[in-house]
C-alpha cells in the first residue's frame, strides 16, 4: 500500500508542529498518526496521499482533521466520538477508530474534503473592540461598520459580547451570550467611552450563513478539537449571529470596497472599515484597488465624515498580528498594537 508522497507527507508534518505550537496536541497528534499510516486503501486516504503539489497551499491536513472532526461530531461515528477529547487515548487505539470509521464513512469524508478549512474566530473581536473604542473617544460619533472578508459575521457584533480582559477589566453585558477572556496589556483603550454602532454591513467571496446547520457543523469541525473553549465561544456566537438583522453580503472585496466607498457618506458618522486575517489571501490586484479606493475616497472626507481603514493582519511579525489604522482626514499609518491570532491577549501601544 501506497503512503504519502514527499510533499503530502511535508504538509503533515508542518501541521503538526502548528498545531503544537497553537495549543492543539490532539491535532498535532492526528497530522501525525495521518502521516505514519494513511495509505490508498480507501478513497479518503488515497485522494489524500495523492493530492497534486498543491496540498500546503490547499490546508490538506486541516482538510483532513476537519473531515475526521466533523464524522465523529456528528453522532455517525460513536466509537470514533467516544476516544475524541476530552479522553486522552493511546495513538493506536484512536488510529484503529480511524481506521475503521474510514471504511465505513469514505465517501463523506471523500467529499468533505473538497473544500478549503474558513472558519470565524470571534475572539479577535476583542482588537476590534479596543480599537473601536479608541475611534469613539477620539471622534465622539457614531460608527458604521465595513467588514472585509467576514465570514459569518461574528466580528461586526463586537459590541454585542462581553469581555473579561484580565486584571478585573470587563467590557459588555455579563448576560451576553458570547464571553471573550482576552488579556490587554499596556497602553490600554478607554473602557468607559460610549461606543455607538450606526449600522453593520460585510462582505466574503463564500460568507458562511449562521442560519444553515451543515454550515454551522462544517465550520465548527475545522476547530481543533481539543480546544473546547474556542468550540464553545463559536458556537455560541454563531447563534448568536443568526438573531441579528444584518447579512453578510457575497461579494468579492475589491468589488464591495469600490461601491461601499462610493455610497455618499452620512455627515457626523465615522465610516470603518476593517479586515482581520484576511489581507494574505486577497491578490495582489485586489489590494492595489481596495489601496486606490480609499486613495480617492479619503480625499473627500471631512471632520463631519471622517473616513478609517482599519486592520488586524499579520505582517509577518513572528509574535502575532499587527493592528494598524488610518484615519482621513489625516491620513497617518498608525501602529496600534499586537494582538495573538486567535485573540487570546492584545499589547497595545
Ligand atoms: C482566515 S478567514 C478570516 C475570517 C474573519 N475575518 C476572521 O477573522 O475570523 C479569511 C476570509 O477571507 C475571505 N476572502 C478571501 N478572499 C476574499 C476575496 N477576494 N473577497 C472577499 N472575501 C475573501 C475568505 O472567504 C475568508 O472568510
Amino acid at each position: 500500500m501506497t503512503h504519502m508522497t514527499p510533499h503530502v507527507a511535508e504538509t503533515f508534518v508542518f501541521q503538526a508542529a502548528a498545531c503544537r505550537s497553537l495549543g492543539s496536541p490532539f491535532t498535532a497528534n492526528l497530522c501525525e498518526l495521518l502521516l505514519k499510516n494513511l495509505n490508498d486503501s480507501s478513497r479518503f486516504g488515497g485522494r489524500i496521499i495523492n493530492w497534486p503539489d498543491s496540498a500546503r497551499a490547499d490546508a490538506l491536513a486541516l482538510r483532513a482533521c476537519g473531515a475526521l472532526h466533523w464524522l465523529a461530531r456528528s453522532g455517525n461515528a460513536r466509537e470514533l466520538a467516544a476516544l475524541y477529547p476530552p479522553l486522552e487515548t493511546k495513538p493506536e487505539v484512536l488510529w484503529e477508530a480511524i481506521a475503521d470509521a474510514i471504511v465505513r464513512h469514505d465517501d463523506a469524508l471523500y467529499d468533505f474534503l473538497d473544500s478549503p478549512p474558513q472558519t470565524n474566530e470571534v475572539a479577535r473581536s476583542s482588537a476590534l473592540l479596543g480599537l473601536a473604542l479608541r475611534l469613539a473617544g477620539r471622534l465622539r460619533m457614531p460608527l458604521a461598520l465595513y467588514e472585509i472578508g467576514a465570514s459569518a459575521g461574528l466580528n461586526l457584533a463586537f459590541d454585542r459580547y462581553h469581555y473579561l480582559l484580565g486584571e478585573e477589566r470587563e467590557w459588555g453585558d455579563s448576560d451576553a451570550l458570547v464571553h471573550i477572556d482576552s488579556e490587554w496589556r499596556g497602553n490600554l483603550p478607554p473602557l468607559e467611552t460610549e461606543l455607538e454602532i450606526a449600522s453593520r454591513a460585510g462582505c466574503d467571496r463564500n460568507p458562511l450563513d449562521p442560519h444553515d446547520p451543515a454550515s454551522v457543523e462544517r465550520q465548527l469541525a475545522y476547530i481543533w478539537a481539543d480546544q473546547h473553549e474556542r468550540i464553545g465561544r463559536i458556537s455560541a456566537a454563531l447563534t448568536a449571529a443568526a438573531a441579528m438583522p444584518y447579512a453578510v453580503d457575497n461579494s468579492d472585496a475589491a468589488d464591495w470596497v469600490e461601491a461601499k466607498l462610493a455610497e455618499p457618506p452620512l455627515e457626523g458618522v465615522a465610516r470603518v472599515f476593517f479586515h482581520t486575517i484576511v489581507w494574505q489571501y486577497l491578490p495582489r490586484a485586489a489590494k492595489d484597488r481596495i489601496t486606490a479606493a480609499f486613495s480617492e475616497a479619503s480625499a473627500a472626507a471631512t471632520e463631519a465624515t471622517p473616513l478609517i481603514w482599519m486592520y488586524m493582519e499579520s505582517e509577518d511579525h513572528p509574535a502575532g498580528a499587527i493592528l494598524k489604522q488610518t484615519v482621513w482626514p489625516g491620513g497617518e499609518l498608525e501602529t496600534m498594537g499586537l494582538a495573538d491570532y486567535h485573540g487570546r491577549w492584545v499589547d497595545w501601544v
